[in-house]
């Protein structure tokens, strides 16, 4: 028997496979492919205070071993998400996470003002968003922009709050150390990776917001040590991501450090590959004996 349950800070997940914001959606497209209410939980796509269209086209661009993106927060915005796409997800048996950003700290507190009203127990504060001019990743740049951010946040909810860091920094066990100073109740990490992906005919930028963000397996062995270093420095627990592929993946995030795992650009491989990895971790641990998923987390074995 095994038990693939875990604690998020207080919330029980059924297991630790957590689609990762902005590769499902609201997870309306992928109820066709899979039973989705079988996912640990689902970070939907970030939410603002208004809505936006994003960046213009072409917005992704494939490269070795990863992806490329600057999508730049396209969403409907908190008023049509509460009004139009709540009242269709809010029934699913999973952990919802609520991925919040904005240009300015007020439009944060907006946006999580609102969601005080509604049942998501868990919010992913977005302060590490590359592909945008204003906001995103500016906050999540430095311990004191980044205390700053999570500060305001936890005063405007009760909510559990997680705070999702950059990887575009130096130092990210001090960035992951001042959120939690400021009360995050755990960290995600790691957002993409500032890119560049080139037309050397044309010379020009491949992509029309000139950078994106890289993810997939191409950042998988960074995260992996990112993750390792934060869960050293914290207390709090870590979601951990960043080219998860196969379950065993998963298990390597959790053995580095990470409580529960999120998996992103898997999704655009396979609409159903979050499905295929919970199983591929169960398969893990019914051959490695071992009883509890959490017995994983931060069991890294260094002589
Ligand atoms: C197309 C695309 C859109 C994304 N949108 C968001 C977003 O809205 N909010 C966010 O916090 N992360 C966003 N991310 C980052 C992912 O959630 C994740 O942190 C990153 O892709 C690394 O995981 P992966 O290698 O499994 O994809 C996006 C990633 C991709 C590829």
């Amino acid at each position: 028997m095994i038990d693939t349950r875990i604690d998020l800070a207080g919330i029980s997940l059924k297991n630790p496979i957590i689609a990762a914001s902005g590769t499902f959606a609201f997870g309306e497209y992928f109820d066709d492919y899979m039973d989705i209410s079988r996912l640990g939980g689902i970070s939907l796509k970030a939410l603002t205070a208004e809505p936006r269209e994003g960046n213009a086209p072409p917005r992704i661009a494939e490269t070795a071993s990863g992806v490329l993106n600057a999508v730049g927060l396209q969403n409907p915005g908190i008023d049509r998400f509460l009004s139009e796409i709540y009242p269709k997800i809010k029934a699913i048996d999973t952990c919802l996470i609520a991925n919040v950003s904005g240009s300015v700290i007020e439009d944060y507190i907006t946006v999580i003002e609102k969601l005080n009203d509604t049942d998501i127990p868990l919010i992913e504060l977005n302060i590490s968003c590359p592909n945008v001019k204003c906001g995103g990743m500016q906050f999540g740049a430095t311990p004191e922009s980044a205390a700053e951010a999570t500060k305001a946040a936890r005063r405007a909810t009760g909510k559990k709050l997680m705070v999702k860091l950059s990887p575009n920094v130096t130092d990210i066990a001090g960035i992951a150390r001042a959120v939690e100073a400021e009360g995050a109740d755990a960290v995600s990490l790691v957002n993409t990776f500032t890119g560049m992906a080139i037309n050397a005919r044309t010379r020009k930028p491949i992509l029309a917001n000139v950078t994106g963000g890289l993810s997939g397996p191409a950042i998988k062995p960074i995260a992996l040590r990112m993750v390792n270093q934060v869960y050293h420095a914290v207390k709090i627990p870590v979601v951990g991501m960043g080219g998860i592929m196969t379950g065993v993946d998963a298990a390597e995030f959790m053995i580095a450090g990470a409580s529960a795992v999120m998996v992103g650009t898997a999704n655009m491989v396979s609409p159903s590959a979050t499905i295929r990895i919970m199983s591929e971790f169960e398969t893990f641990m019914k051959e490695q004996k071992i009883e509890r998923a959490g017995d994983l987390t931060g069991s890294l074995v260094v002589d």
